[in-house]
């Protein structure tokens, strides 16, 4: 299992890989993802193998208080189905938790559903579905994960 750890700035170029891999046209540059450490650094998961980065996810803290949104949740796809965007997911959740975010957005494909069941399983609910949400044909589904009511959850399975 490689290590899930906080990202450090040395790994931008790794992160930078990773989501140009994954997201192709909505691909984090690495001018922004070295902001996103400035700002959120606690909140960077990567997963690390042999030194290199293969996956990650990033949560930002909003402007009202004790919400977030994840903005990033990334497995480089030779090394999905081995439990590490779960696990990714969980310690940015509780390290969230940990830094007095009690509410957690984010924004996914309507047609993920490998991510939706990812997100559902560690207690997301959908809020609603936006249409052309990154512009036209773009629909998203809003969903939103509260710490009081997924906390016991977290850590039952931490
Ligand atoms: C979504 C993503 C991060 C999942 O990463 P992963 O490391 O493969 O996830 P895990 O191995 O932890 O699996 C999580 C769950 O999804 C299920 N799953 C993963 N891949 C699956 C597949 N191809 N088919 C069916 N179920 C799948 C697993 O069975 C697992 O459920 P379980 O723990 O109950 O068995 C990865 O597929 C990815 O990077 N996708 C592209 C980017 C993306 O969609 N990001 C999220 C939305 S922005």
């Amino acid at each position: 299992m490689p290590e899930i750890r906080q990202a450090t700035v040395a790994e931008v170029d790794g992160l930078t890989r990773v989501e140009r891999d994954v997201y192709v046209g909505h691909a984090y540059s690495s001018t922004v993802l070295r902001q996103f450490l400035d700002i959120a650094g606690p909140l960077v998961i990567v997963a690390v193998e042999d030194g290199e980065v293969i996956g990650h996810t990033i949560a930002l803290p909003a402007v009202s208080e004790g919400e977030a949104w994840l903005v990033a949740l990334a497995v480089r796809g030779d090394w999905r189905k081995r439990g590490i965007g779960r696990s990714l997911s969980r310690l940015v959740l509780s390290r969230a938790v940990d830094h007095g975010y009690r509410t957690i957005h984010l924004t996914v494909e309507p047609d993920n559903q490998i991510a939706i069941g990812l997100y559902e399983s560690l207690g997301f609910t959908t809020e609603g579905k936006v249409p052309d949400y990154f512009g036209k044909d773009e629909p998203r589904l809003v969903m939103r994960w509260s710490a009081k009511r997924s906390e016991q959850l977290l850590h039952a399975f931490a």
